[in-house]
């Protein structure tokens, strides 16, 4: 085995910010296979291109492909011998999954389960003296624990399954094959289960990118039902070095809950962000941004509440998040105001139609 990773789905948000933490905080190699969806943008790693060379070879590169091609994951495997994988790869936006669930089906289940096997045959041809320091690091969420009351207890590693949306289904499906490819083969996997992520490279279908930037341009800002729902909101970057004490520490066949500590109810996201782009982008034609919010149809079988208990991943491996939820959200601001760039590439025909999508039908309560 090479001090190589294979990271899948690295050309996304949470894999773009993951690979530029990794390749900062080690000296291995990180090759990245994604199929550069909608989601996929290679942009976010275009600092690495050209950049560092080890033995000969970049330090980064791309494999454009996709996840439940078999013979691509074999030959990758091969040639580049990882000590570990990093499976971000999936479909992630649980309204496009109530939209149209197939391609989750595809993505997060088939893929997932492709790259499990093919990860076993590759472990499996490993020297004895190696096998014991691979590892299959796969990024679930807190999704698949269903929803919770508002005195509820946050989710442990112990919560009981209870996936509502097909995005929560099909992510709880390979969890159980994650599950069982260690059970069964003795695969040296690892779980992961975090909370709604924020912070730069996020595609603005999600609600704090698309609220920013709808606010930014003075259009309507539209929360769902009426926009009590809570979730406990992680600053990428921790998310980020938690999964890297997890691939170093973690218990192979253990499961890690990640959260941020940070429950907010989404009406008071969507204030939080209006005030601080008043504050940082004050606009006289738009006028105080919280006019913009408009409460709209909710999501079908819409989850009221999801809180993270990281007591495990402290207590065990020494993780906290660092962030507060204010300081983090200043900052996630500040990035897309110092990007327009970026915004301009991501909203292409594609998201455009997307947004027409979802958004024609919702009209306001
Ligand atoms: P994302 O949608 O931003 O990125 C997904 C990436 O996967 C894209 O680069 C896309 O091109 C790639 N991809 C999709 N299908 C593929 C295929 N068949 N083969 C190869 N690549 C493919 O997702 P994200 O928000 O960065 O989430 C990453 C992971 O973290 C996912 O597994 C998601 O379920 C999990 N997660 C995300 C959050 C969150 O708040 N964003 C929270 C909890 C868990
Ligand atoms: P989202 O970012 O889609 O993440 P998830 O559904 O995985 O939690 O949504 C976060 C919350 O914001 C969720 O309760 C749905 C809500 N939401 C809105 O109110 N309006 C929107 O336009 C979007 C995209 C989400």
């Amino acid at each position: 085995m090479r001090d190589t990773i294979l990271v899948t789905g690295g050309a996304g948000f949470i894999g773009s910010n993951f690979i530029l933490d990794w390749m900062g905080h080690t000296r291995s190699r990180v090759i990245n296979l994604d199929l550069l969806t909608y989601a996929g943008n290679p942009a976010n790693l275009s600092s690495l291109e050209g950049g560092e060379r080890l033995e000969g070879n970049a330090r980064y590169r791309l494999a454009q492909g996709d996840i439940c091609d078999a013979d691509r994951v074999a030959s990758l495997l091969r040639e580049h011998q990882p000590r570990a994988i990093v499976h971000l790869a999936a479909e992630s936006h649980v309204d496009r999954s109530i939209a149209s669930a197939e391609v989750f089906i595809r993505t997060n289940v088939q893929g997932t389960f492709v790259l499990l096997e093919q990860a076993r045959l590759y472990w499996s041809s490993l020297s004895a003296a190696e096998q014991p320091d691979f590892r299959f690091l796969h990024v679930s969420t807190d999704e698949v624990y269903g929803s919770l009351g508002p005195g509820d207890a946050p989710f442990t590693e112990l919560t009981a399954y209870a996936p509502n949306s097909p995005y929560a289904a099909s992510k709880a499906a390979s969890d159980h094959l994650a599950r069982a490819y260690h059970h069964t083969y003795g695969l040296p996997v690892l779980t992961t289960h975090c909370s709604n992520n924020y912070g730069p490279f996020q595609f603005p279908e999600k609600l704090i990118p698309l609220m920013i930037l709808n606010a930014l341009e003075g259009r309507p800002l539209p929360v769902y039902g009426d926009g009590g729902n809570v979730r406990d909101w992680l600053y990428v970057e921790d998310h980020c070095a938690a999964i890297r004490t997890v691939l170093e520490n973690g218990c192979p066949g253990g499961t890690y809950n990640i959260g941020g500590g940070s429950e907010r109810r989404n009406l008071d996201v969507v204030t939080d962000i209006c005030d601080l782009l008043d504050e940082m982008r004050p606009d006289s034609a738009i006028g105080p941004r919280r006019n913009l919010i408009a409460l709209v149809k909710d999501r079908p079988g819409h989850d009221r509440r999801y809180a993270i208990d990281s007591a495990k991943i402290a207590r065990e491996l020494g993780w906290k998040p660092a962030e507060r939820f204010e300081s983090g959200l200043r900052k996630t601001v500040r990035w897309y105001l110092e990007h327009p760039g970026w915004v301009e590439g991501v909203r292409t025909g594609a998201y455009l139609d997307w947004i027409r999508e979802n958004y024609t039908e919702r009209v306001a309560l």
